[in-house]
């Protein structure tokens, strides 16, 4: 079965085509014009994705060598998201799909980011039950999935505000490393000291909930204490009077978000008895992350599923791969309508 995939939630338009769990390609085309305001800007987004997504669509049909006849569905992601720019990705396959009369099958963002650590591999390979940690820009919370359908996802918890990378993104902006900051932060973290800073670690007494606004309102009083940094300051001002420092602030930040993750994935693995541990969203492409897991996992007997890095973020061939979970198991057959936020129940373990 050969799939289209499409994805455009955020700030990133993507497409790729599968043939059953594996990529054939995976085009991804990332918006810049945000960084002047080190977020993403809703309006420019959706137009932006408007202008990109015939291009990126194209491209992933021609890098895959597989022309619109030769398709046999059109997936597509209806939330949550930013509703601007899911509904130029949903109203593009939508059109796809009249002209060509494939199924159109609508997916889950987040439920995709998870379903990335399987791409080339199948779905009797996932082993039920196991702890999901979804972190990205938007979204950081842990989830106890028994079995392959929907009805089978628990959500443990998740952030009272701000989210993982959103958290990197602020942080970042503070320390004048542009948007988005997470992978920044990543890479400068690598060579700075990370025993040089503690930064507090929040809510490790409360198992499944996540906050990262103190973290931020910490790093906003110090960066003033001790450099002087007010929040109007140029990014390159920023820059300047960080200089030799950020590598190591970089790294303490890093150490205070990671860290907090990786506990409380630990933690809900050895609570809920799952012995499998899957992580994915935009954060789980962190160096530091991904090696910390490991390292735990092992000692704790856990086995560790993380996309490879170019999965981690926002992809079509998620997209893709969820497709074919729902195509298989028969549960495709689901309203098309885009939607900004899903709200679950928590599930008290
Ligand atoms: O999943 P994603 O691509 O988009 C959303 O669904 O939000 O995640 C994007 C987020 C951004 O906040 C970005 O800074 C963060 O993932 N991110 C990282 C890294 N790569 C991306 N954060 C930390 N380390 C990274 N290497
Ligand atoms: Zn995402």
């Amino acid at each position: 079965m050969k799939l289209l995939g499409i994805e455009s939630s955020c700030d990133d338009t993507a497409a790729a085509v599968s043939q059953g769990v594996h990529l054939l390609s995976n085009v991804r085309s990332s918006q810049l014009g945000h960084q002047a305001f080190g977020g993403v800007v809703p309006e420019l987004a959706s137009r932006a994705h408007d202008q990109a997504i015939t291009a990126v669509v194209e491209s992933a049909l021609s890098e895959a060598g597989v022309t619109l006849e030769e398709l046999d569905g059109i997936a597509v992601t209806l939330g949550p998201g930013l509703m601007g720019s899911l509904l130029v990705g949903l109203s593009f396959a939508k059109g796809l799909a009249a002209q060509t009369g494939y199924p159109l099958i609508g997916v889950d963002h987040l439920d995709a980011h998870k379903m990335a650590a399987w791409v080339g591999k199948e779905d009797h390979d996932i082993p039920y039950p196991y702890v999901a940690l979804v972190v990205s820009g938007g979204h950081t919370r842990l989830e106890h999935i028994s079995g392959p359908s929907s009805e089978d996802i628990r959500l443990l918890g998740e952030t009272r505000d701000d989210a993982a990378g959103e958290a990197f993104d602020k942080i970042g902006k503070m320390m004048g490393l542009g948007y988005p900051a997470g992978p920044v932060v990543d890479t400068l973290a690598q060579t700075g000291d990370p025993n040089r800073f503690s930064f507090p670690q929040s809510m490790l007494d409360q198992p499944y909930e996540f906050s990262f606004s103190g973290l931020k309102t910490h790093l906003r009083r110090f960066l003033e204490d001790e450099y002087g940094i007010v929040s109007d300051l140029e990014q390159d001002e920023l820059k300047h009077r960080l200089g030799d420092e950020l590598p190591d602030l970089a790294a303490g930040v890093n150490v205070a978000i990671t860290e907090v993750l990786r506990k409380k994935a630990i933690e809900a693995c050895e609570h809920t008895g799952a012995r499998t541990l899957v992580v994915a969203g935009g954060v789980s492409a962190n160096t530091l992350l991904r090696n910390t897991l490991l390292s735990s996992c092992d000692e704790h007997d856990i086995t560790l599923h993380i996309p490879p890095i170019d999965l981690c973020t926002d992809n079509g061939g998620m997209i893709c791969r969820q497709a074919y979970h729902l195509v298989l198991r028969g549960q495709h057959d689901t309203p098309l309508e885009p939607y900004a936020r899903q709200w679950m129940n928590k599930t008290t373990y």
